[in-house]
């Protein structure tokens, strides 16, 4: 399999955007997105945002940006000159690399054409789109305000305004088989273009779905049955040149999204707007930030004291070393031990290692990286806490 280079974004630096508003709010989803059935003062959170920008990047002004990511929410809610204000507001703060990556977020009741040319003429250059599924009865089901046909229509006009193209699925929802879900995932690779999200569906404590599944009214498939699904889901989009990089992520060679990739080789990046967590060196101490969830309030801080961040601390090696585990076992590439033992201080436990080798969780490649096997991938939260223990 293509393996992305890890050395070669050695100074990758993400700036991630969030908007946290939706058109209406999917039962089973727990991001944190809002409805204003009164509208949305775009104004005043491009404004809000600008402003944000500014004082993170005065925290750390040496960077070069490698990748931006306006998600949500439903950023293609956003007017595309509100778009393009953020990303100015990007330009000014730092210098961005010319073939930077910069994604926008859509839903594919929300698209237009000249949307897009003017998400495009922004500076956009790749669009990832929430299909979720290509079964009108399933997103009707989903709660989502688009059928099917809107959904291939979206890609269509998408992949002829963007050089890259990704969208999501939603899978094991409730009432799927494994041959229905083949169909429809081999009709989704026959249109996709170069990447695939491909998420199992969770039951998001605090949701409407939560609900309905406690009280036996929202049947999933059986632990059993996902390990079904997900060993399809990896041989067929392995066998159409569509292999996961990571966990839920699937990509042709180089379409893998570099500003994801960020995240989890655990390099810097800046979280804006309400909600947004940042992971920031800043003199050489790995920083955890996260800004107040609730739009407005978020918006208010950040009019008064020029950030929204609610934490802003230092983490400890140990802590930053669990995080580069959790973030890199997720990925095919795996991480590098050399990078990891020099973040916690303190060797691997060979014995361990050894153990959960046998047992066909881990393997070792390319000399000193570390990756879990796809059966490690489907216990990755047990298989991390084991080896961090
Ligand atoms: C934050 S959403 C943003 C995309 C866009 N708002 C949309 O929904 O079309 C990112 C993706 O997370 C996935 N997602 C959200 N909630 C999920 C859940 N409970 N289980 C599995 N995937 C989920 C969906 O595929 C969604 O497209
Ligand atoms: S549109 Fe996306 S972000 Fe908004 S509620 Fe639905 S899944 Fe969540």
């Amino acid at each position: 399999m293509e393996m992305a280079n890890p050395s070669q974004d050695a100074t990758a630096f993400g700036v991630y955007v969030h908007w946290p508003f939706c058109a209406a709010k999917c039962p089973y989803c727990d991001f944190n997105s809002h409805v204003r059935h009164g509208g949305i003062d775009e104004a005043r959170f491009a404004a809000a945002l600008t402003l944000e920008i500014a004082t993170i990047a005065a925290r750390v002004p040496d960077r070069r940006v490698s990748s931006i990511f306006l998600g949500g929410g439903t950023p293609s809610l956003m007017r595309p000159q509100t778009v393009a204000a953020i990303l100015n507001a990007v330009s000014k703060a730092w210098p961005v690399a010319r073939d930077a990556e910069i994604t926008l977020e859509a839903n594919p009741s929300s698209v237009e054409a000249d949307r897009f040319r003017g998400y495009r003429a922004a500076g956009v250059n790749r669009i990832s789109l929430g299909v979720q599924s290509l079964m009108d009865a399933d997103l009707k089901a989903l709660g989502r305000l688009h059928n099917a046909a809107q959904a291939r229509a979206a890609v269509e006009i998408g992949r002829t305004v963007f050089a890259r193209l990704s969208f999501d699925l939603i899978y094991a929802r409730p009432g799927q088989t494994l041959n229905g879900w083949r169909a429809e995932l081999e009709e989704a690779i026959a249109m996709a273009g170069d990447h695939l999200s491909l998420y199992q569906l969770t039951i998001e404590p605090g949701t409407p779905y939560a609900a309905l599944h406690a009280s036996g009214k929202l049947a999933v498939p059986e632990p059993d049955a996902l390990a079904d699904f997900y060993a399809l889901t990896q041989d067929i989009t392995a066998a159409n040149g569509l292999p996961a990089y990571e966990i839920s992520n699937h990509a042709i060679a180089g379409g893998q999204s570099r500003h994801n990739l960020t995240y989890w080789r655990y390099q810097d990046y800046a979280g804006i707007g309400p909600g947004a967590h940042g992971r920031l060196t800043v003199d050489g101490v790995k920083r955890a930030m996260m800004s107040e969830k609730h739009p407005e309030t978020w918006a208010g801080r950040v009019e008064t004291a020029g950030h929204g961040l609610i934490v802003d601390e230092p983490l400890s090696r140990e802590e930053a070393a669990d995080e580069m585990l959790l973030m890199g076992l997720r990925l095919r590439e795996g991480l590098s031990t050399r990078r990891y033992e020099a973040v916690s201080g303190r060797p691997f436990d060979p014995r361990r290692l050894a153990d959960l080798r046998t047992h066909g969780m881990i393997e070792t490649v390319a000399g000193d990286r570390l990756r879990a096997t796809p059966a490690g991938w489907m216990v990755l939260d047990a298989l991390v806490a084991d080896i961090a223990a």
